[in-house]
């Protein structure tokens, strides 16, 4: 059996585009409805509870649509709500977490420094602590917030080179580089960085990031739901935001055609 209906994909704001960007390239044939909670970005300043009400009030609204499955398309929320709303809504929803595992599993039993980048909530919410201690026994993991990321993608700024190495620098600046095994991309806006840290970090940190993971995750589960759009069907991807000025919709255009 296969499924025509739309997956619905959400984030505060523009990050979970990178997502959708990963879900194009592996699923080209699915159709997507994307939510970006922009006028309430960003979600990593603010308090669980809150960010909880906002995610159920949009999976509500892809329930009403008929979506097949959600992609929670922010790390922030998946830690905030992923629990929650999987007890709650019938229907398969994957949710992200800061690729913490595959940046440790590269030292193949040698201890990693590890910088995770993601957004202040994140990194103190209960789900990120139980991950810290499956792997900070074994191996040097810092805790990086770096919340003006977020703000410079929602601006339309990340063109702005000097800019954003400048927020890089103030954030990354106080670590000694050079041992550091890897940067974990913990938050989707900052996956759009990844040109930017490169430039950043020496040539043996590696950059990770989950997106790949979370979308070979998604159709899996729709596989095993029989839920995968048909071979060949037209795939697509239409835009929705709580902002709902023409800046926005371009920028989100922007994002996602890259
Ligand atoms: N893109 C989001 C994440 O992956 C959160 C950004 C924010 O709104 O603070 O965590």
């Amino acid at each position: 059996m296969t499924s025509n209906a739309p997956i619905g994909v959400f984030d505060s704001g523009l990050g979970g585009l990178s997502v959708v960007r990963e879900l194009r390239r592996q699923m080209p044939d699915e159709r997507v409805v994307y939510f970006g909670d922009s006028a309430n970005a960003p979600y990593g300043v603010k308090s669980s509870e809150e960010v909880r009400r906002l995610s159920f009030d949009i999976v509500d609204r892809f329930v009403t649509m008929g979506a097949k499955a959600i992609v929670i398309a922010c790390n922030t929320a998946s830690s905030a709500a992923g629990k929650q709303l999987r007890a709650t809504y019938d229907l398969p929803i994957v949710g992200m977490e800061p690729a913490l595992k595959p940046a440790c599993d590269r030292g193949e039993g040698k201890p990693q420094h590890v910088i995770v980048a993601a957004t202040a909530l994140t990194l103190r919410e209960r789900k990120f602590g139980e991950l810290m201690d499956r792997f900070d026994a074994t191996n040097v993991i810092y805790r990086q917030p770096c919340p003006d990321l977020v703000e410079i993608v929602e601006h339309g700024k990340l063109g702005e080179r000097d800019l954003v190495m400048r927020a890089l620098h103030g954030y990354f600046d106080e670590y000694d580089l050079a041992t550091i095994d890897s940067v974990v991309l913990g938050c989707t806006h900052f996956v759009f960085y990844r040109d930017y840290f490169r430039q950043l970090l020496p040539g043996s940190t590696a950059i990770i990031d989950g997106n790949a993971g979370t979308i070979r995750h998604l159709r899996d589960l729709l596989a095993g739901h029989d839920a995968l759009a048909p071979a060949g069907s037209e795939g697509g991807v239409e835009l929705h935001n709580s902002d709902p000025s023409r800046a926005m919709a371009d920028l989100a255009t922007q994002l996602l055609n890259g």
